[in-house]
């Protein structure tokens, strides 16, 4: 393996600098574009340290390394175009604030609506206190029990199930008087459309914006006077969401239409983005929990298994979660249960 070499002679470094500093926008972004390349750089030495399989004349200069780490680095930058909101979003009803605040608003107004239409009837003298009373405390404990299952709706889960859409929608076909005393549903169908998202806290519209970023890193890497040595930057950054299979985007590239180093990328975002602890709408992962993930992943054909299997072998996991992540992060692997077919 040759020395990397410290300078660089590219003119376009103070241009890279300028779009790094403006990821810096969202904090979750920051972290995630300095800690890829760190990544890169461990996945890029070991494979030039081992001697089997594809690996066995894979020889980097340093040069070539610098341009897989700036690569690396600048992977993310098409997310200067993404609104933070879609890029963080954190629950399924978050805008540019969580509209669930409004929504607590309009429960508590329900309730204070039972409570007058309780006091009107016990004014009129209609029906006995009795039958009155119980009749405000199953409106107030049904809406109770509603607003609890919508604060829990909000938040990204896994999997929901058909009957809680169905339930999401009785909630919303309620009705509320606003502030014009407009008779309203409760829930518009924006919420109910947010509400109802089945995985995490994004629609299939704002999906499509997040997979966008990497298309407007293609082209604004592409936009650059990237000097020879670094030509390749835009076809390594461009790659980081490609799969082996040829289902990832945005071209729809296959292993074999894929460089190495193009290749690396794609693993060292999945592992950070696994192990983070700093992103909003997801808790960081342990190495083995991070790396099962991994495994069922190049089992599929979504990263490339022959580095999955140097990531794991040469303990590059290891190394980066003892430099970077939460010591209760580093459980116990058994790497050779973990490489087993
Ligand atoms: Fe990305
Ligand atoms: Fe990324």
């Amino acid at each position: 393996m040759r020395q990397k070499s410290t300078k660089t002679t590219s003119p376009s470094e103070s241009l890279v600098k300028a779009i790094r500093r403006a990821t810096r926008k969202s904090p979750y972004t920051s972290g995630h574009c300095q800690r890829v390349p760190v990544l890169a750089d461990m996945i890029a030495d070991a494979a030039c340290a081992a001697d089997w399989g594809p690996f066995a004349g894979f020889d980097l200069t340093g040069e070539e390394r610098y341009e897989i780490h700036l690569a690396a680095w600048m992977h993310d930058c098409g997310k200067v175009t993404t609104s933070e909101y879609v890029m963080d979003k954190s629950t399924k009803l978050e805008t540019i604030y969580d509209r669930i605040e409004t929504v607590r608003t309009r429960f508590t107004l329900l309730q204070r609506d039972a409570e007058i239409d309780y006091l009107k009837k016990q004014i009129a003298n209609q029906g006995s206190e009795a039958e009155r009373k119980a009749a405000l405390d199953a409106r107030l404990k049904q809406i109770d029990e509603d607003r609890a299952f919508i604060e829990q709706t909000n938040v990204g889960g896994e999997f929901l199930a058909d009957e809680k859409i169905e339930r999401i929608k009785k909630v919303g076909a309620q009705r509320w008087r606003d502030w014009t005393g407009a008779d309203k549903p409760f829930l518009s169908d924006n919420e109910i459309y947010n509400l109802s998202i089945r995985k995490g806290t994004l629609t299939t519209e704002e999906r499509k914006i997040i997979s966008d970023h990497v298309v407007v890193t293609i082209e604004m890497l592409e936009q650059l006077p990237f000097p020879k040595n670094l030509a390749r930057v835009p076809e390594y950054a461009g790659g980081h969401h490609e799969r082996m299979d040829g289902k990832g985007y945005p071209k729809g590239l296959k292993k074999e239409d894929m460089s190495i180093p193009a290749r690396i990328m794609a693993i060292a975002d999945i592992y950070e983005a696994l192990t983070a602890a700093d992103r909003p709408y997801k808790k960081e992962m342990t190495l083995l929990q991070s790396l099962k993930i991994m495994k069922k992943m190049q089992a599929e054909g979504h990263i490339d298994a022959d580095l999955f299997k140097l990531f794991v072998e040469a303990g590059v996991y290891r190394r980066y979660a003892e430099a970077h992540l939460k010591p209760e992060q580093l459980d116990t692997v058994d790497e050779r249960e973990l490489l087993s077919v």
